[in-house]
């Protein structure tokens, strides 16, 4: 790894206590009862900035519909009686940044400035603006009221954030902007190379298939959004494994450990065209595992299962400090083994230590990779588990064989494959499971 800042954890647009640090910050600049401008060209987002800090009894916070350097050019523009100058960041636009040193110079220091973003950004472009004389970067979640302050608030506020990120990011995924409320399927191996993360693509896989098939001519089939995610990002050899690259964004987000937004969601997610399913691969450079943490994993969560039907994440097999939101949301969790006595152990102290904290996760045991046998060993394995293995997913040298010499899922390499197949009983129970809850929630 040779870029320091990772290693050396520079944060500055963290989110620490996204509900305290942005008054926090803004006191710190400024004691008094500060007279605060909020400036922004999305429709909505000044003024919902605003008066989100209205709320804050020491800001005397008014708003602009106009970009920083629209409102560095107005003729007669004078700055006396401000304070503070809240502004959207633009990233890579030249026109803001010429505005910002005009205005520090023109107001020699006197005046404060705050960057809000809608979108993580890049430590670089945080430090550019810091250079700037940018006081602070704040994340526009954490200016944003909270969501019991009026329901007008709350519309504008998802309407400034929703212009804010079609703005700045092409739809990669070409998908309507339904909002989803995906079923969270987490796997993790108790053995090294136990066939996890093609267990991760060939379920996202056949789940990304059409729900049913198509009566009328010319309807098209629902297509279920499936996402799959990468959250062994040390090993890192699910982009690998079915050719979809890593488009940086990934490792942005570990590096400025941002609490995601939608946007980063967006950025993030590569489709695999011949599955259909959105990818976040692991980062091609090496990121430690605590790069990671629990509010970051959860924010990553929450923004998947609202943009997606399934949501399938693979996880390390090391014990991270950031599980525990993920075993709060996983709707099913997915442990894959064999019968070898130090598996059988291993699963049992998965099985142990992610059910205490919380008795209800939806615990599945999967043995992988075995012939199907269910001779004295498995029975065993069984009765010191306490219960039956859930699934079987026979071993397929061949079918896996041809996945990896075709860069592709096991499920789309070899449809037929008894692997596969094995998998069909579970993916209908899975997709039962989110036709009723959609139903629910209609
Ligand atoms: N059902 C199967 N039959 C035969 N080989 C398989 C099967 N499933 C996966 N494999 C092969 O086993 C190897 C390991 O698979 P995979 O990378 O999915 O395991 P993993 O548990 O994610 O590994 P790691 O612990 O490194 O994350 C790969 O070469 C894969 O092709
Ligand atoms: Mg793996």
């Amino acid at each position: 790894m040779n870029d320091m800042s990772f290693t050396s954890r520079r944060n500055p647009v963290t989110a620490a206590d996204p509900v305290n640090m942005p008054q926090a910050a803004l006191h710190e600049i400024a004691p008094m009862r500060s007279r605060t401008v909020v400036l922004s060209g999305t429709p909505g987002m000044a003024e919902m900035v605003a008066r989100g800090l209205r709320r804050d009894e020491n800001i005397d916070a008014s708003h602009r519909v106009v970009p920083l350097a629209r409102f560095a050019e107005r003729p007669g523009m004078s700055l006396t009686d401000i304070d503070l100058i809240v502004f959207e960041i633009r990233v890579g636009n030249d026109a803001d940044m010429a505005a910002l040193r005009y205005l520090r110079e023109m107001t020699q220091d006197r005046v404060q400035f705050l960057g809000v973003t809608g979108e993580p950004i890049s430590l670089a472009t945080a430090k550019a603006l810091m250079d700037a004389g940018v006081s602070d970067v704040i994340p526009l979640t954490n200016v944003q009221p909270t969501r019991d302050h009026s329901a007008d608030l709350v519309a504008m506020t998802a309407e400034a954030e929703r212009i804010a990120q079609t703005r700045a990011l092409p739809t990669q995924t070409g998908q309507g902007d339904q909002t989803r409320d995906g079923l969270i399927l987490a796997a993790c191996g108790a053995a090294g190379g136990i066939g996890t993360t093609s267990f991760a693509l060939s379920l996202a896989t056949l789940l990304a298939r059409p729900a049913k098939p198509v009566r009328r001519r010319g309807a098209k089939p629902a297509m279920p959004r499936v996402a799959v995610v990468d959250l062994d990002f040390q090993n890192g050899v699910m982009g690998a494994a079915i050719d979809v690259a890593d488009n940086g964004a990934y490792l942005d987000f570990l590096r400025t450990r941002t609490v995601p937004t939608a946007a980063l969601v967006r950025q993030g997610m590569v489709r695999h065209e011949a599955t259909g399913v959105d990818v976040l691969a692991a980062p091609v450079t090496l990121a430690p595992l605590d790069a990671m943490t629990a509010p970051m994993v959860a924010g990553l969560i929450d923004e998947l299962r609202l943009a997606y039907d399934f949501v399938v994440l693979d996880l390390p097999r090391a014990l991270v400090d950031w599980v525990d939101p993920i075993l709060a949301r996983a709707d099913r969790f997915f442990i894959l083994g064999d019968p070898a006595v130090h598996t059988v152990r291993q699963m049992r102290r998965m099985i142990d230590l992610y059910t205490d904290d919380h008795a209800g996760l939806p615990v599945e045991l999967v043995i992988s990779k075995q012939k199907m046998s269910r001779g004295a060993g498995v029975k065993e394995a069984e009765s010191f588990l306490g219960r039956k293995f859930d699934l079987w997913l026979p071993r397929d040298d061949r079918a896996a064989t041809r996945a990896r010499d075709h860069g592709q899922p096991i499920a789309l390499a070899r449809p037929k494959s008894p692997t596969v197949r094995a998998l069909v009983p579970l993916v209908e129970s899975l997709c039962a499971q989110q036709a009723q809850a959609n139903r629910r929630r209609a």
